[in-house]
């Protein structure tokens, strides 16, 4: 039962769609195209699903199809399009609690977000979640990323035939130092490992929770398995001091780990460390932990908001050094990590970058940076970066209509017009969550804001 996502497309599909608009298009860290009164063409490929054939101006992009009859003119001027959303790091199972008091990390996970991931061992209300989160996403135009599901294996499978877009789940494993209502044995994690990578293959991503709950036999088990399968890894690393020391002090007394002196080096044992793994956050690495990150390519999910203080709604964890990553170019992307990070807008989360970094008085957390770390750079982690990320051409037309700054034609600076578009104070940063007001999916309109 694969690609349990069907899409209703309406029954005529045209050969050529004709998209007008201001195309914002991200290129790396330093480079966004952007064209006013621009157009992109989109062609009809298999299974009525639509790629970009061309990006340019408006007229480049009329004289493109002006001989061909079978063209849909969709007419956004006035508009920005943008690629969808990468969000490289969230709990799906935690909307609930995004808003709920933040304490250290620790205290929160035992007090608030466990007790929630544990409503999803009904069927019944974990299918009704997945319905209902699926929509959340295309509401702020997150169309891909990397996904935390609770320990329940049908948490993995209603998010994965519910969510529309490039998404990897898995389970989180905890087999130890856990709550009883959300500890697994070793045998039954390592039987939903199996059966779940050999269902979803690449689309599955063995998630240990973090040291603390993961055995690491299940770790370095359930990575033999799923490894055979494609699958990607994924899991929490130094988010804060005192989860640290916690590790630690709890390896210390598992055999064969008595001697690891740094958290990295436990996933390292296990042979977690990979260039298809995404470490949460990484915000207190020690150097050689930061060396050996990069000799692996092992990739890096950054989380501002979550990271950020409490009088911000996080989890007041730190501010991660980007800056020592790009040197050591180690592959990071930005994330939410719902519910640490409040809003599941990606928005927000660039903004809290840029806020964060500029408040700390570090240079370089450009608007066109973290627009690229939100699109193509989680595609480029996640290996589809070929098909997904940006609007280049040959890529699936998956893009989202924003309003654009009133004059938006005299601003003729970049940085000055994405800050224009994007930026918002504290206090306003519900209305990120209303800002999208189309989402569309190889090239099709898969929600509109009425
Ligand atoms: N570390 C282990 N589990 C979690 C989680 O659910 N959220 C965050 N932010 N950190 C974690
Ligand atoms: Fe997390």
């Amino acid at each position: 039962m694969k690609n349990r996502v069907k899409m209703k497309f309406m029954n005529h599909h045209p050969l050529y769609k004709l998209v007008l608009g201001t195309i914002i298009n991200p290129l790396n860290d330093k480079h966004c195209t952007v064209i006013s009164k621009g157009g992109l063409v989109l062609k009809r490929g298999k299974n009525a699903e639509y790629k970009v054939c061309l990006i340019g101006s408006e007229k480049e992009a009329e004289s493109y199809v002006q001989r061909s009859k079978d063209v849909e003119r969709i007419e956004l001027q006035g508009h920005a399009l943008i690629p969808g959303f990468f969000d490289m790091h969230f709990h799906w199972v935690q909307d609930d609690v995004r808003l709920m008091p933040k304490d250290n990390l620790l205290n929160w996970l035992s007090q608030y977000t466990w007790p929630y991931e544990h409503k999803f061992q009904s069927k019944t209300y974990s299918k009704m979640r997945a319905k209902q989160f699926s929509k959340e996403l295309l509401e702020v135009g997150t169309l891909g990323g990397a996904v935390y599901a609770s320990i329940h294996p049908h948490s993995v499978s209603h998010a994965l035939e519910n969510f529309i877009g490039e998404f990897i789940v898995g389970n989180v494993l905890m087999t130890m130092n856990s709550p009883d209502y959300l500890t697994l044995s070793e045998k039954k994690s390592l039987d939903s490992v199996k059966e779940l990578a050999s269902e979803w293959k690449a689309k599955y991503c063995l998630t240990p929770r973090f040291a603390p709950t993961t055995s690491p036999r299940v770790m370095k088990e359930g990575r033999k398995i799923s490894k055979g399968h494609k699958s990607f890894v994924q899991t929490h690393l130094s988010e804060t001091e005192n989860e640290i020391e916690y590790v630690l002090s709890l390896y210390k007394n598992i055999e064969n780990f008595e001697d690891v002196d740094s958290y990295l080096e436990i996933y390292d044992r296990c042979g977690l460390l990979s260039k298809k793994t995404i470490m949460g956050h990484a915000i207190h690495l020690r150097d050689k932990e930061w060396k050996r990150m990069a000799q692996t390519q092992t990739a890096i999910a950054h989380c501002p908001t979550s990271n950020a203080p409490h009088n911000e709604l996080g989890l007041g964890s730190g501010l991660f050094d980007f800056k020592k990553a790009d040197r050591l170019k180690i592959p990071w992307a930005l994330a939410t990590d719902i519910g640490g990070g409040p809003f599941l807008s990606m928005i927000d989360v660039m903004r809290s970058f840029v806020d964060q970094n500029k408040k700390a008085k570090v240079s370089g957390a450009t608007w066109t940076r973290a627009l690229y770390r939100s699109t193509l750079a989680g595609a480029e982690i996640l290996d589809l970066d070929k098909k997904h990320g940006n609007l280049n051409i040959g890529k699936f037309a998956n893009f989202l209509v924003l309003p654009l700054p009133k004059q938006s034609d005299k601003i003729s600076k970049r940085e000055e017009l994405l800050e224009k578009m994007f930026h918002r104070k504290l206090t306003d940063r519900e209305s990120y969550s209303s800002l999208v007001k189309q989402t569309w999916y190889k090239g099709h309109m898969v929600f509109s804001k009425n």
